[in-house]
């Protein structure tokens, strides 16, 4: 199975490299086969975490067919970063009522600042197609 991933991830960066597609989120990339290895890299590396200047950074992973961790909760009016990584396939993120929308390029890292307008439950949801359960693919953000 790790092959197969990884020779579609193969395929699909190579694809873009040389059609000289480039999302505006290609900023950095990541290896997509890490994101397998272990529970400890999830662990330490997913969810909520405060970064070097005190601001709030959230890393998620987009993988058929949810978005890791499955809930996080967060406070509301306040910047927060967010970082996307794909596990497989091409993914897209859009969380309503916020200027989250973006693909989710495996091989690449998406960043996008935003923050959240009032408190309630707030859905996150893939918005390009992945596969079988596409329609099924999202999780949830509580905002304090
Ligand atoms: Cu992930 Cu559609």
């Amino acid at each position: 199975t790790l092959l197969v991933i990884g020779l579609l991830v193969v395929i699909i960066v190579g694809d873009a490299f040389f059609h000289g597609v480039n999302p505006p989120s290609k900023v950095e990339t990541i290896d997509s086969a890490k994101l397998h290895l272990s529970k400890e890299f999830a662990e330490s590396n997913l969810g909520v975490q405060l970064d070097d200047k005190g601001e709030i950074m959230v890393r998620m992973v987009a993988g058929r067919y949810s978005f890791f961790p499955k809930h996080i909760a967060v406070p509301a009016e306040t910047k927060i970063t967010f970082r996307w990584v794909s596990m497989d396939v091409l993914h897209g993120v859009h969380i309503p009522m916020t200027n989250m929308s973006t693909m989710i390029v495996p091989g690449y890292v998406a960043e996008i600042t935003t923050s959240f307008p009032k408190p309630g439950e707030y859905p996150v949801l893939c918005n390009e197609y992945c596969g079988l359960g596409h329609n099924h693919m999202w999780s949830n953000i509580s905002v304090i």
